[in-house]
């Protein structure tokens, strides 16, 4: 089966093929040309269209993207925590409603009171949500569970999620993000240590939330020599609130990614910069709690491989939008639209370590495939507005947006 996307307005491809990543400050060197891909057994086959194919869609007028990777959710979890977000606005600090026992630890209540049907059951409806948005990867992370038994069905949650919805899903074990009751961050880290060879099972990569309410520069140290032990990437929510001062410790480990980081210290941009670790900002946690704005254009200007995501969470960022998160990370930042692009796709793609499957177009890769309905300029410029009109995985269409069913011609 050949499919043969037309006359697109433009196309998104990257400088030149196998990049794992791309630093930002080269972003300026993607293609946004018109022209057209074609794809056959799921995979693409040319960076042009094919007159002889099964199936013809009409991409006039339209730009044609790499499907979006969201390379940062806390999917799966329960409920939503709607009424913190009110007390937040109202001048209640993130740390204060935390340490009153809402918080993470809310959202752990919540989830060990729901049965795994309903977990599942609103995770797969948030993963509908995000495709209907263009993303056709994303990331799933524990840190719900707060128990061993918890971050471990967290994990099994979210292996089960995989299997139905239509994205690539990937899982993190995120097993230290706030500290259980009744443990100090050191014994918990011995609880995680014992669990690491069950939740390995799961995940292929280990995070942990470094902040003065969750766990500290030792605690990172940890969970980085286990990831490197275990050959499994270290991840780290770093930075948030506080300036913590992890970039260093990170690096010693070859982090994949260090995510936050809107109270960096101007000191460490350079050596996070230079490293092969991305630097994953997320402006929706920024703008719901009227966090600092992390130093995206220093962060650039030095080399970073800079990528954007959703956090997506019911604490401190509901927002499961990629387009979104593109326009307030435009705004907020100070991006080109390549810059953005760029940071949504192969440079996500790589925090996930799937950037030889998918992440860009180009030869052999995934047909994984977003296509707007307007020019990509207006994925920022049009704030808030979803301009997908349709989303293909793997070559075949996962979401046609019914006024563009027309664009889907079989031969
Ligand atoms: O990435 N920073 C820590 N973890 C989440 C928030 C989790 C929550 O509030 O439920 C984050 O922002
Ligand atoms: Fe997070």
């Amino acid at each position: 089966m050949t499919t043969s996307f037309d006359n697109a307005a433009q196309v998104l491809t990257p400088p030149e093929p196998g990049l794992r990543y791309l630093r930002s400050h080269r972003a300026g060197e993607l293609a946004l040309e018109p022209g057209g891909v074609t794809v056959e057994h799921g995979r693409i086959a040319a960076v042009e269209p094919s007159a002889d194919a099964d199936i013809h869609v009409d991409a006039s007028g339209c730009a044609l993207l790499p499907g979006l990777v969201d390379c940062h959710t806390h999917l799966p979890f329960a409920g939503w925590r709607a009424q913190e977000y009110e007390q937040k606005v109202t001048g209640v600090p993130y740390e204060q409603i935390a340490r009153a026992g809402g918080g993470i630890a809310s959202s752990a209540r919540a989830l060990r009171e729901t049965p795994d049907s309903a977990v599942l059951a609103q995770a797969q409806q948030l993963a509908g949500e995000m495709l209907r948005s263009g993303t056709t990867t994303f990331e799933c992370k524990s840190g719900y569970g707060l128990s061993i038994a918890g971050e471990l069905r967290a994990l099994q949650l979210a292996t089960e999620l995989a299997g139905i919805v239509s994205q690539v899903t990937t899982r993190t074990a995120l097993l230290a993000h706030a500290v259980p009751d009744g443990y100090t961050a050191g014994s918990w880290m011995d609880e995680v240590e014992a669990m690491l060879p069950e939740a390995l099972e799961h995940a292929s990569a280990l995070d942990i939330f470094v902040e003065s309410i969750a766990f500290g520069l030792d605690d990172l140290d940890r969970v980085g020599r286990l990831a490197s032990a275990n050959g499994v990437r270290l991840r780290a929510h770093v930075e948030q609130f506080s300036t913590m001062r992890s970039v260093s410790v990170a690096l010693k480990h070859n982090a994949r990614s260090l995510d936050h980081l809107s109270a960096i210290h101007p000191d460490d941009i350079g050596p996070l910069a230079d490293s092969e670790c991305a630097a994953v900002l997320l402006p929706g946690a920024e703008v719901m709690g009227d966090e600092a704005t992390a130093p995206a254009r220093d962060l650039i200007a030095a080399g970073a491989i800079m990528v954007l995501a959703t956090d997506g969470n019911p604490g401190t960022s509901p927002i499961f939008s990629l387009p979104l998160i593109v326009g307030l990370g435009v705004r907020r930042y100070g991006l080109s639209t390549r810059e953005a692009l760029l940071a949504v796709t192969l440079n996500a793609a790589y925090v996930l370590d799937l950037q030889s499957d998918l992440g860009s177009i180009e030869l052999d890769k995934r047909a994984d495939l977003v296509l707007l309905d307007c020019p990509a300029e207006h994925i920022a410029y049009r704030l808030g507005r979803n301009p997908v009109a349709a989303a293909f995985v793997g070559g075949e269409p996962a979401y046609v947006r019914p006024d563009a069913a027309w664009r889907i011609m079989e031969r």
